[in-house]
C-alpha cells in the first residue's frame, strides 16, 4: 500500500465513528443536520423532546408548544450555546434555570407567554451576547435586576411586551449593551420612565436605535 493510505485509514474510522453516533444519537422528530446542532422547529411538540445528545451546542426548539424547561436543564446541556424557544407556550422560568448557562451565547425567549422577569433569571451568564424576549403579550414586569451578571450582553430586545415602567437600572447595569428594543410597549410617563429616557439621550452614542420606544416618547420629545 501506498504511504498516505496508512495514514488516511485512521482518520476515516474515526469520522465513520462520528457519523455513527451522530445519527444514533438524534432525536426521532428531530434533524441533526451537523454533530453539534439538533434542530426540533416546528414539530407541534408539547414538552422538550427525549434523547437530545448531551454535547448539543444548538438547540432549535421554535414554533412549538412547549410550556416549560425543566430547572435543571441547563445542567445537562452545558455546552449549549444557542438556545432557541422562539414561539413557544413558556409562562414561566423557574429561578436558577439559566444560571448554569455558562456557555449561553444567544437566546430567543420571545413570542412566548411569559408574565415577569424577576431578579436572578438568567444567573450570571457571563457569555450572553443576545437575548430576545420581545412578543410576550402578558409581559408587564421586568425587575431591576433582571439582568444582572449578563456582563457580555450586547442586543437586548424587550419589544412589544406590556411594560408600562422599566427602572432605568435594569439597562444601566450592562456595560455590553449596544443594541435595545423597546418599542410597542404601553409605557406610562412616570418618574421611572422620565429616569429611563434621560438614560436612553444620555446613551444615544452608544445605543442609537433605543430610543424608538413609541408614541409616548414621541410625544415627549415634542
Ligand atoms: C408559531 O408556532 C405555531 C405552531 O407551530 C405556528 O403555527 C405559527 O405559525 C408560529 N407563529 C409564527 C409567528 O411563526
Ligand atoms: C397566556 O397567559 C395568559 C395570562 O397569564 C393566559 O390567560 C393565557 O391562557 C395564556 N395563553 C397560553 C397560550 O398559554
Ligand atoms: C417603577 O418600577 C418599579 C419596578 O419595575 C415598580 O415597582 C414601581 O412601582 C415603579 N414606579 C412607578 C411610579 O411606576
Amino acid at each position: 500500500m501506498l504511504p498516505w493510505v496508512y495514514w488516511l485509514q485512521p482518520i476515516l474510522i474515526l469520522l465513520s465513528s462520528v457519523f455513527w453516533t451522530w445519527g444514533e444519537n438524534c432525536p426521532a422528530t428531530c434533524l441533526c443536520p451537523d454533530p453539534h446542532t439538533v434542530d426540533c422547529s416546528g414539530r407541534g411538540l408539547t414538552r422538550l423532546p427525549e434523547e437530545i445528545p448531551l454535547d448539543v451546542r444548538r438547540l432549535l426548539l421554535a414554533d412549538n408548544w412547549i410550556p416549560r424547561i425543566p430547572s435543571d436543564f441547563l445542567v445537562l446541556y452545558s455546552d449549549l450555546v444557542y438556545l432557541d424557544l422562539r414561539n413557544n407556550s413558556l409562562s414561566y422560568i423557574e429561578p436558577g434555570t439559566l444560571s448554569t448557562s455558562s456557555r449561553l451565547v444567544f437566546l430567543d425567549l420571545g413570542s412566548n407567554n411569559l408574565t415577569e422577569i424577576p431578579k436572578g433569571t438568567f444567573g450570571e451568564s457571563r457569555s450572553l451576547i443576545k437575548l430576545r424576549l420581545g412578543n410576550n403579550p402578558y409581559l408587564s414586569m421586568v425587575s431591576e435586576d433582571a439582568f444582572l451578571g449578563l456582563t457580555s450582553l450586547r442586543e437586548l430586545e424587550l419589544e412589544r411586551n406590556a411594560l408600562s415602567t422599566l427602572k432605568v437600572e435594569a439597562l444601566s447595569q450592562l456595560p455590553s449593551l449596544r443594541v435595545v428594543r423597546l418599542e410597542g410597549n404601553p409605557w406610562v410617563c412616570n418618574c421611572n420612565f422620565t429616569n429611563l429616557f434621560e438614560w436612553l439621550m444620555e446613551n444615544h452614542h452608544k445605543l442609537p436605535n433605543a430610543l424608538d420606544v413609541g408614541d409616548s416618547v414621541r410625544n415627549m420629545r415634542q
